[in-house]
């Protein structure tokens, strides 16, 4: 039975001795409610690494007041059972507590953070910055994988790993869809059926715009037709429909096929976020 850890000494304990064999030890930081995206971290880990260390930590601080910490999915069983079946998972660090009662310090990043996810939700990447930083501490493997899915954070965790010099390589996976496109998101499971039937057009007029971004059409007028659309099949806001660099994020007004376009949409009460380079959404 794949092990649950609790505790921060016992991890880092269970690592240490791991890297003490000469073994490569990959993290895998999740919030639980582990689906096939999740998997596919750990798949893409069991290729380089040698031991394979799962988390499950439902971070508090990277929530808003008015946001999901409450009915965000916990099912600690069903993600140790869906661990087993993979049978690449050597073990689960589960912490019941990583901010004692005192706690006073975070980790603000700007750069990267400053935009986007970051100006629609303000606390949400000091919160990943900060948990993100102490799971490298208890748990300090030589490489992190982390889904394509959370382009931004997966941007901002990069800059942080620079700038503060954090001795960990960080490795990006490819989103993971459902096979009418949906990018997977424990988020998922809060669409109704009818709004579940909506979602995959987020995907089909990513794929559209892509097509007219690489065909030359005016990026104005494709990313606000891209709007008018996704309105137009039900959504009820949209956040953001962003053309970035694909390593800094800075806004870009040159096209080519590693551009990336991002965007956020309210479909009902869920927030749904997808992104892609140009080239990935456009069959070659
Ligand atoms: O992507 C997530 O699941 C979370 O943001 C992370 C990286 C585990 C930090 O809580």
């Amino acid at each position: 039975m794949t092990e649950i850890v609790r505790e921060k000494e016992q991890i880092q304990t269970l690592v240490a001795s791991y890297r003490t064999a000469g073994l490569r030890v990959a993290v895998v930081p999740t919030m639980g409610g582990l689906h096939d995206g999740h998997l596919a971290l750990v798949r893409q880990a069991a290729k380089t690494a040698d031991r394979i260390i799962l988390t499950i930590y439902v971070n508090p601080t990277q929530f808003a007041a008015h946001e999901d910490l409450d009915s965000y999915p916990r099912q600690l069983e069903a993600d140790r059972a869906a661990c087993e079946a993979l049978g690449l998972v050597d073990a689960i660090y589960a912490p019941l507590v990583m901010y004692h009662d005192a706690h006073a310090t975070m980790v603000t990043p700007t750069g990267a953070a400053a935009m986007l996810e970051g100006e629609a939700r303000p606390h949400f990447f000091t919160g990943v910055a900060t948990i993100v930083l102490k799971l490298f501490h208890h748990v300090p493997a030589d490489e992190a994988f982390f889904g394509e899915k959370d382009y931004q954070q997966l941007c901002v965790i990069r800059q942080m790993v620079r700038d503060l010099d954090i001795p960990i390589q960080i490795a990006a996976v490819p989103t993971e869809r459902a096979p009418d496109g949906l990018a997977l998101s424990s988020r998922n499971a809060y669409l109704s059926e009818d709004e579940r039937a909506i979602a995959p057009q987020l995907y089909q007029a990513m794929r559209q715009a892509a097509h007219a971004l690489l065909s030359g059409v005016d990026t104005g007028e494709v990313l606000g037709k891209m709007a008018t659309s996704l309105m137009g099949a039900g959504f009820a806001a949209i956040d953001y429909i962003a053309l970035r660099d694909p390593v800094t994020l800075a806004e870009t007004d040159i096209v080519t096929s590693d551009t990336r376009l991002l965007v956020a949409a309210h479909l009902g009460k869920t927030r749904l976020i997808d992104n892609a380079s140009l080239s990935d959404l456009v069959p070659r």
